[in-house]
Formats: structure tokens, sequence, C-alpha cells
């Protein structure tokens, strides 16, 4: 990549993390409602110390550290770092204070770019679009995030006015139908994909059907009328026990007022609109969803054969395939190293993208993953026969 693309992309990327903490007030960037929901405040500047542990600190001489309490406080999952604040307390942070933060993400910007103006090696340029995949990464889950912060205010703030762009209009569902054979699966373009994309290989599938739309919020309704969470014939029995110790009959941020059911959006409290693809649900729903139907999820790679013929981009898309490595997968040297294969265990992959991913951080072989009860994702559900 030339340098002058390169200064331009890290901007670009880096500016829309500041655009998505616009809309939101101070006490925003503070709370953390559930321990798996990070205050933006944490984002922000976990997002920063990435580009500063992996690149400034190794590969800029003299580089002066911002401020050395970092490593304790934004660091999230690397061992490789060191000691770190338990992830359940990234709320108790009400220093450093949102201005710091924001001093950070400019001293970083800073360095970064006069790294950029210099002459870097190829691995440098690797690193550094690493960490512009990862901060769009953080960029989904900085929206997520915000929603589920605000989702949880009893009063249910809107985010921002506008309402996001998503079809909604009434569909014929059809089915595609492919034949069993040996199929390409993974990563063999040039440009970036994450290390758990490559080992491209080949993989033998039955004959399958797959949806070509998602499922919708009125086919969704259905299921919840005719009793889908009361019936314990559709579920897995680690969904089943769960919803015995959290009672729930619906999506994760629908509320039932006076007979009609609303749900929290980004724009606040809404009639759920019917012909939108259901979102927010489960592995377990989605299962139990599929097993009401007499249908099934696809596997991840029965989703990635068909993906050129779906409409996709709207919801990740549960599938049934678990979390696994691809072959011939290494865990890279260093912090690197620490990025995916050590999720390899007890998640499920999901395909596709959502309406809020980040511009250009989508491709037919991009393997999201999340654990079978996650919901605050924008996550919904594809059918597969
Ligand atoms: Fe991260």
């Amino acid at each position: 990549m030339m340098k002058d693309n390169m200064l331009l992309y890290y901007q670009q990327v880096r500016n829309l993390t500041e655009q998505h903490c616009a809309p939101l007030e101070k006490e925003d960037y503070v709370v953390q409602p559930s321990p798996d929901v990070s205050p933006p405040k944490w984002h922000l500047g976990h997002t920063a110390w990435f580009f500063e542990t992996v690149i400034l600190k190794q590969h800029l001489p003299d580089y002066p550290v911002f401020d050395y309490t970092f490593d304790y406080v934004f660091n999230s999952y690397y061992e490789t770092v060191g000691s770190r604040v338990i992830r359940t307390d990234r709320g108790n942070l009400s220093r450093p204070t949102v201005d710091h933060v924001y001093e950070y993400r400019k001293h970083v910007d800073h360095y970064m770019q006069e790294l950029i103006k210099n002459n870097i090696s190829e691995a440098v340029i690797q690193l550094i679009i690493l960490g512009l995949n990862h901060e769009q990464q953080h960029q989904e889950l900085l929206l997520s995030d915000i929603k589920f912060i605000l989702g949880h205010n009893p009063l249910f703030p809107a985010y921002k006015a506008e309402p996001l762009k998503i079809a909604t209009e009434p569909f014929t569902p059809t089915y595609l139908r492919f034949n069993a054979g040996v199929y390409q699966i993974g990563y063999q373009g040039t440009g970036f994909a994450y290390d758990n994309e490559f080992g491209s290989h080949q993989v033998y599938l039955e004959n399958f059907e797959i949806a070509s739309h998602l499922v919708t919020n009125r086919e969704y309704m259905e299921f919840m009328d005719h009793g889908g969470y009361e019936d314990f014939r559709f579920w897995h029995a680690a969904g089943w026990e769960r919803l015995k110790q959290i009672p729930k009959n619906g999506p994760l941020y629908w509320h039932l007022t006076d007979g009609i059911w609303q749900n929290y959006t980004l724009e606040g409290l809404m009639p759920v609109k019917l012909d939108a693809p259901v979102n927010h649900v489960s592995f377990y729903e989605a299962y139990a969803y599929a097993s009401w139907k007499g249908a099934r999820l696809p596997t991840e790679f029965e989703w990635e054969v068909a993906s050129s013929q779906l409409t996709w981009g709207e919801r990740w898309e549960w599938t049934q395939s678990a979390y696994l490595p691809y072959p011939r997968f290494k865990i890279a040297e260093g912090i690197a190293g620490e990025y995916n294969g050590k999720f390899m265990v007890g998640q499920q992959v999901l395909r596709g993208s959502s309406e809020i991913t980040s511009p250009g951080h989508s491709r037919p072989t991009y393997r999201n993953f999340f654990q079978p009860e996650q919901q605050w994702q924008y996550t919904g559900i594809r059918l597969a026969f």
C-alpha cells in the first residue's frame, strides 16, 4: 500500500471511532451495565493502546510512552503484555478521564502518522493493517455496547435520530439449492484476512438448501405466539436451562407494552418492524426457531459456498458450526498470536456482517464468533435444510 493511501486509511478508520462517540454525553462513556459490555471510554483507550503496544513501542525509536498506567488499564486479554484490570471492572474506571483518553488518542495518532511518513518495513505495514482491522472490530462492539448502555437506561434515550437503512419491505422467501460436492473454503485473496480464515481447504457437502433471506420479526413472532419459548423440545439442554434461570419470551430489547411489541433501537424505543430481519437473538434461540420450523441452521461451509447468491450484511448469522481452527492453522509469534487461536473453544461461528459493521470490514470468508448465549451483537437467523 502506498504511503499516502496508508495515511488516509489510518485517519479514516481512527476518525470513525470518534464519530461513533460524538452523540454521547460524558456520562455515557463510563458505565458498564453488563460484564460483556465495555464502556465507550475503554474502547477509545484500548484501540489506541493496541497501536502503542504492538507498533510504536516496538518500531518507533525513542517513542515517548503517554502514560505507563495504561498498559494495566487498556490491555484487554493479552497475557504477553501482563496483568490488567479485570474485564468486569472496566466500568469502575472513572479515571483516566474521557478528556485524558482523547489526548491519548491524539498522542498515538501523532506518532503513528510520523511512523507512516517515514520508511517502514512491510512487516510494520501489516501490523498497522491489523491494528486498523482491530479498530474496526471495536467500532462495531462500540455501537452494540452503546446500544446496550442506552437500551438499559430506563429512559431509553436515542443514540441518534436518523434511522438506519435496512430493508423492511415484505418479500417472498426462496430457497437456493446446492448440489453435493467438494468445495473450496477459506481466504485465498491477496488482501487482509484474519489468521482464522487462512488454511484454504476442501470440504465435502451433502445436497443442501439455504434461505435467500433472513428470518423476519413477523416470522419470529409466530414462534413466540406458538409457545416456542415454552416447549423444551425445540431447545438445546443448555439453552433450556438458561431459559429457566433467566426467563425470557423474546429477543433482547423487546418490550411488550399495552399488547404491542416495541424494541429499543439506536433511534430509541420503536414498534417492532415486522418485515425487518429479527435481531439480537442468541444461538440457542436461533436453533430453537429453526427446530420449530423443521429446519436447521447452515454450517459455516454451506454459508460460504452459498454467499455469492445470498442477500447478506444486515445481521451476523449464527451457524451450526463450532469455532475451530482450519487445517494448518498456526498460532503466530508474540501478541498477534493471542488474537484468535486461544478463543477456539465453546463458541459458535457467525457469518456475514451486520448493518453496523464498519465499511470495508466484511468478506465471505470472515469468521466471527460468540458464545451461544450472547445476544447483544446484531445477530439473526437464516434457515437451511
Ligand atoms: Fe481488542
